[in-house]
Formats: structure tokens, C-alpha cells, sequence
């Protein structure tokens, strides 16, 4: 039997060096963060990292930059308990341990060729922006892109400029709403849901790919089903608590599957019998 060393086990906590950390919303925080020794975190969008404080605890988070980005990646947290709240109080020079990448992130190569509709609400632009951005940067391997954002006002949107620069591309076609407008809102206004019947689709070659808040799946894959869109081509990416990150302490298992190890992500024909998934 072969044996696993520390340096190559799931349970080797890397350092992460903080680069950067500001707040982006009032809940929010960005962390720009480089691996000790200038280690490369070699994740695949859709992944995420198992973000440690020494005698705080461990959250898993998702990575939110691309691949394509070397020698640093993104996290973005939202301040919601005991760990992220640690984690906040964090700035540029700190240090926070790292396990990972874990878990099954978007499939690239299915998608390769095809075209997309990212559908993404409140915080699911977190993952999802390691996958529009590494579709970005590899945009002539892919069809036509569609990007759909939701968040609750226009001060909770996320990546403000990077968004900005989505919506002027001519090769994406881009469109967002929020539950609330302030007076100098120009855009939509309702729920994400709304945005689908917009988009024109060949379903034979169109994945959707779903990420947000578990309210928001019900609604968006009835919208996307309404459109003829098969079942396999619809991912989403689930969040549940989650203890070891890597299928040893059953705290992720939604009836039959690991959330951490079999997902976060999922298409919508292998998960959607699981009534506790949606
Ligand atoms: C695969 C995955 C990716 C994630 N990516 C991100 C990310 O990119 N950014 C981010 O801010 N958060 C992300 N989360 C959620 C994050 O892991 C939790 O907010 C964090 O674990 C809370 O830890 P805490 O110690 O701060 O809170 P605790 O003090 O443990 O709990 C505070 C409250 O949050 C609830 N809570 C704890 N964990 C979760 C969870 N997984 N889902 C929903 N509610 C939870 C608790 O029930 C409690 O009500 C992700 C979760 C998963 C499973
Ligand atoms: S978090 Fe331990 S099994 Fe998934």
C-alpha cells in the first residue's frame, strides 16, 4: 500500500499569505491570498479551499479567481459566525492555514464548445466568477455566453467594475436585477427568474449553470426547464455544513452523496430525485 505523507494529505494545512483585504459590501470582505514558497493552489473553477484560524476553527470557502491567474487566488467572505467573523477582523501581512482544493468543481471540458447561461444570485457570483472569468479568458473554446446576475439592492452587487467590464463585452450578452432599486438604479427590477424568458437558446447545445441561494434553485430550473433545457445540462453547486472537507465525517451527506467530495458540483439529473438537495 502505498503511503501518504503528510505533505501530499487532505490534512495538510498550507500557509496563505494575505496580500489584499478589503470590504466590498458591508458583509462581505475580498482576501487576495499566495500560497508559502510560491505554491501554486491549482484549483479548477468550482472548487474550494478549507480556510483555517489556529484555535478558531476551519470554514470551507470558495475560490473565487480563475485558474488562468497565477501565483495568488481570490476568496470572498461573508461575515456569518464565530470563524468568518475571525476572518474579517484579518488584513494584508496575516497569515490563515489552507487545505485544499477540495471537492468536484463546474466540467470544463463538457462545457468546452458548448454554449453557456450563468445564472448566478447574491453570493453564487462568488464561485461563479472563477468560471465566467476562466470562460473569458479562453473565450474562442466556447459557443455563445449569457450572463444572468440577481442580488437584493445594487449595494450588494458584488465585483462592481469586473461586472461592468462583462456587460460592455460584445461577445457576452449580459443582463442583471435587484429585488430593491435605489433612485439611481437603471436596470432591472424582480427576481432573477425573470431574466430567463430573455434569453434565446439552441437547447441542444446549452448548459446552464446554476449557483445561489437554495431558494433560488427551485424557481431558476423551473424556468430553465420551461425553455426545454435537458436535465444534464443544468449544474448547480450546493453548499452544507461541512466539517472535514473530504468525505470522512458524513456532516455534507445529502441522502446517498458526499456534497464535498461528490460535489459542490452537481448536474440537475443526478441530484434532483435527492429531496434534501433542493
Ligand atoms: C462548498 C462551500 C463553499 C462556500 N463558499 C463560501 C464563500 O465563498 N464565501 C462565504 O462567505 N461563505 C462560503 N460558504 C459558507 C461558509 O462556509 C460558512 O458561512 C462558514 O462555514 C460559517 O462558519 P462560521 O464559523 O463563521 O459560522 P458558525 O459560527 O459556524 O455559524 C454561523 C451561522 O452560519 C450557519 N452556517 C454555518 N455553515 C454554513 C453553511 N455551510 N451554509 C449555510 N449556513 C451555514 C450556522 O448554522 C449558523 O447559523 C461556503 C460553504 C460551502 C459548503
Ligand atoms: S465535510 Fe466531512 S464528509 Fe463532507
Amino acid at each position: 500500500m502505498k503511503r501518504v505523507t503528510l505533505k501530499e494529505s487532505a490534512y495538510n494545512v498550507k500557509t496563505g499569505k494575505i496580500l489584499v483585504a478589503k470590504m466590498l459590501t458591508a458583509q462581505e470582505k475580498y482576501f487576495k491570498i499566495a500560497l508559502a514558497g510560491g505554491e501554486s493552489l491549482d484549483h479548477e473553477p468550482g472548487q474550494f479551499v478549507m480556510v483555517a484560524v489556529p484555535g478558531v476553527g476551519e470554514a470551507p470557502i470558495s475560490v473565487s479567481s480563475s485558474p488562468t491567474i497565477r501565483g495568488y487566488f481570490e476568496l470572498v467572505v461573508r461575515d456569518a459566525g464565530k470563524l468568518t467573523h475571525v476572518l474579517h477582523q484579518l488584513e494584508a501581512g496575516d497569515t490563515v492555514g489552507i487545505r485544499g482544493p477540495f471537492g468536484v468543481g463546474f466540467p470544463t471540458q463538457i462545457l468546452e464548445g458548448n454554449d453557456l447561461v450563468f445564472v448566478a444570485g447574491g453570493l453564487g457570483i462568488v464561485p461563479l466568477r472563477s468560471l465566467i472569468n476562466f470562460v473569458i479568458d479562453n473565450r474562442r473554446d466556447f459557443g455563445k455566453v449569457s450572463i444572468l446576475l440577481g442580488c437584493k439592492t445594487p449595494q450588494d452587487m458584488l465585483f462592481g467594475d469586473e461586472v461592468d467590464q462583462w456587460e460592455k463585452r460584445l461577445d457576452v450578452n449580459f443582463n442583471c436585477t435587484v429585488d430593491k432599486a435605489d433612485p439611481d438604479w437603471k436596470g432591472n427590477v424582480g427576481l432573477i427568474t425573470s431574466l430567463i424568458p430573455g434569453v434565446t437558446l439552441d437547447i441542444e447545445r446549452t448548459f446552464a449553470i446554476v449557483v445561489g441561494p437554495p431558494i433560488m434553485y427551485k424557481f431558476v430550473i423551473a424556468e430553465l426547464l420551461k425553455k426545454n433545457i435537458p436535465e444534464r445540462q443544468i449544474y448547480l453547486s450546493l453548499e452544507r455544513h461541512m466539517k472535514c472537507g473530504v468525505g470522512k465525517c458524513g456532516h455534507c451527506q445529502i441522502g446517498d452523496v458526499y456534497c464535498c467530495q461528490d460535489g459542490p458540483v452537481f448536474s440537475y439529473d443526478k441530484i434532483k430525485n435527492n429531496i434534501e438537495a433542493l
